[in-house]
């Protein structure tokens, strides 16, 4: 089966399903250089979105971002960043959205998003989304680390139905968006945006990777442990995947796991593996 690059938002906007995470870049971890070659890699290579937060080493990632696309035509790239709680209110979320457009070296996002629920009234959240949306500094918005009761609390505030997204953590070992998120999302077309699609590496959950039922499915496949799990969250086309990484080469692995279907089969070795939610469970957060 053709990947589905796309995805389409509630006001007709289509986004593209596969980008890249930029959580740590920017810090050292790599060199800059090497960091930016990663991002232009997949680029190159044809992904467009790319997700970052004024979180992220305090701006530093944003930055590196910039480096990166600088030379890119900017009508074919996806920026999406992410306000802190504590700016996402009046007079504090334009000056947060104007230094991450400064850093980023750009003129609009095509998504912001509230990076998790603070004390800040959602009402006042929304208008202020709305009215940085309607002077053309960003594209769209949404929220992360959203649960059910919270989207449904967004829904209930005036002009809350807008919200585009909802970034939340799932893979393959964190599968409780399922139970009653994912169908409530998917009823009122809000697209998921994955978070730690790979488990960061795993290491959020051990024995992950080296999975017998991953591990078959991998070698099935000809493809990595880390390509099945990027498929497995990309088998729904209403999810979006962001897949981080510093080197050029697992950019370019990641962006190949479009090719990979995963077989009913396989679909079904990984769930007895690790078994979708039967019950309400508390949403994972990093
Ligand atoms: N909204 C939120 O609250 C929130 C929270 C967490 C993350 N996020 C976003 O989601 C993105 C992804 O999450 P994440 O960065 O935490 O974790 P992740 O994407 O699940 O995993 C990243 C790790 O996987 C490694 N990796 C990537 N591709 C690989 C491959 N093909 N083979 C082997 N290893 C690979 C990376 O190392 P290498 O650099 O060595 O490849 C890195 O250690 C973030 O970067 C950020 O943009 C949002």
């Amino acid at each position: 089966m053709t990947f589905i690059e796309t995805v389409r938002l509630n006001d007709g906007t289509l986004m593209p399903r596969l980008g890249m995470g930029t959580w740590y870049l920017g810090e050292g971890r790599r060199s800059a250089r090497t960091e930016i070659a990663a991002l232009r890699a997949g680029l190159d290579a044809g992904v467009r979105l790319i997700d970052t937060a004024e979180m992220y080493g305090d701006g530093r990632a944003e930055s590196l971002v910039g480096e990166a696309i600088d030379g890119y035509d900017r009508e074919r790239l996806f920026l999406v960043s992410k306000v802190y709680p504590h700016n996402a209110g009046r007079g504090k979320l334009r000056r947060s959205l104007e230094a991450s457009l400064r850093r980023l070296g750009v003129d609009y996002l095509d998504m912001y998003l509230l990076h998790w629920r603070g004390s800040i009234p959602l009402a006042e959240t929304v208008d202020c989304m709305e009215a940085a949306k309607a002077d053309g500094l960003i594209a769209n918005w949404g929220v992360s680390n959203f649960d059910t009761v919270d989207m449904k609390e967004l829904f209930r505030v005036p002009g809350g139905d807008r919200c585009a997204v909802n970034q939340d953590l799932y893979h393959l070992a964190s599968r409780g968006v399922e139970y009653d998120l994912l169908p409530w999302m998917h009823d009122h077309g809000v697209p998921m945006m994955a978070y730690c699609p790979l488990a960061q590496a795993g290491s959020l959950r051990r024995g992950l990777v080296g999975n017998a039922a991953v591990r078959k499915v991998a070698a099935a496949h000809g493809a990595t442990p880390m390509q099945i799990l990027l498929a497995f969250v990309l088998r729904r086309d209403d999810m979006i995947a962001i897949p981080r990484s510093g080197t050029a080469e697992h950019v370019l692995a990641n962006w190949a796991a479009r090719d990979i279907t995963l077989t009913d089969d396989d679909l079904a070795a990984l769930d007895d593996a690790f078994p979708a939610p039967t019950s309400k469970e508390p949403l994972d957060m990093e």
